[in-house]
């Protein structure tokens, strides 16, 4: 993840609510992103209340990075993608809007969860969908596909730079997420594919090849993918 910018603006839990748009502007903005058109991040991030705007540039996937990690990552309409720490649901909507293809995303905080789902109403985004949780308590086995933006960074980062308090962060914690990531990557289904921008934080199991590395956003785009058993 980039350094915090100096306006770093952190969440608090009451800060974080579902943004009250009206239907056009999430609908000018579907239209586009239908249309493969990467619009500006400030436009996109508008369908956002201020809290969550303002910490955009560093926790959330740029839009131009979300189109790209999606077309890597489906191959046709029927792939189910998850994304490891949705946030405020960005990559899941730029993803779902894109290609068509079905985006699910499981985030810890259960604020961001409602923005999440508040944008996607707005953008009548049908095939994102977002879950409260843990991302190791979802069903990884129905998924072909899975996004990382570095989601267990933050476990690291001093307490002035957290999200907000409203879940427990540690290093232990990110040793712990890290051990369940590694672990369900290992058992995906054969052919999953792996997106991840800014790493994801840990070791990519060796059944895993790296097809591709981008140099996008403020950092690399890399696609893996699972090889088929022998
Ligand atoms: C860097 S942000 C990326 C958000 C989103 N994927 C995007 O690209 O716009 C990482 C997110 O992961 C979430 N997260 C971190 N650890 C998690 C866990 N164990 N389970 C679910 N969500 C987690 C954080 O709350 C944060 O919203």
């Amino acid at each position: 993840m980039p350094p915090p910018p100096e306006h770093l603006a952190l969440l608090d839990s009451s800060t974080v609510r579902a943004p009250k748009l009206g239907v056009r502007p999430g609908r000018r903005v579907a239209e586009l992103l239908r249309r493969e058109v990467a619009l500006a991040d400030e436009d996109f991030d508008a369908l956002y209340p201020e809290a969550v705007r303002e910490v955009s540039s560093r926790y959330w996937t740029p839009v131009a990075v979300a189109m790209r990690a999606a077309q890597l990552l489906v191959t046709d309409r029927s792939t189910r993608v998850l994304d490891v720490g949705s946030g405020a649901g960005k990559f899941c909507l730029v993803g779902a809007l894109a290609t068509g293809a079905s985006f699910t995303g499981v985030e810890h905080r259960a604020g961001l969860v409602e923005v999440a789902q508040a944008a996607a109403a707005s953008l009548g985004a049908r095939r994102a969908r977002f879950v409260h949780g843990r991302f190791h308590t979802v069903p990884w086995e129905t998924f072909d596909a899975f996004y990382f933006f570095n989601p267990f960074a933050e476990n690291v980062f001093p307490a002035s730079e957290h999200l907000d308090a409203s879940v427990e962060l540690s290093s232990d914690r990110c040793l712990a997420d890290l051990t369940f990531a590694e672990e369900l990557l290992a058992r995906a289904k054969d052919g999953a594919r792996i997106a991840t921008y800014h790493g994801f934080g840990g070791q990519m199991p060796g059944s895993y090849e790296l097809l591709r590395t981008e140099p996008l956003g403020s950092d690399y785009l890399e696609l893996w993918v699972k090889r088929p058993r022998a």
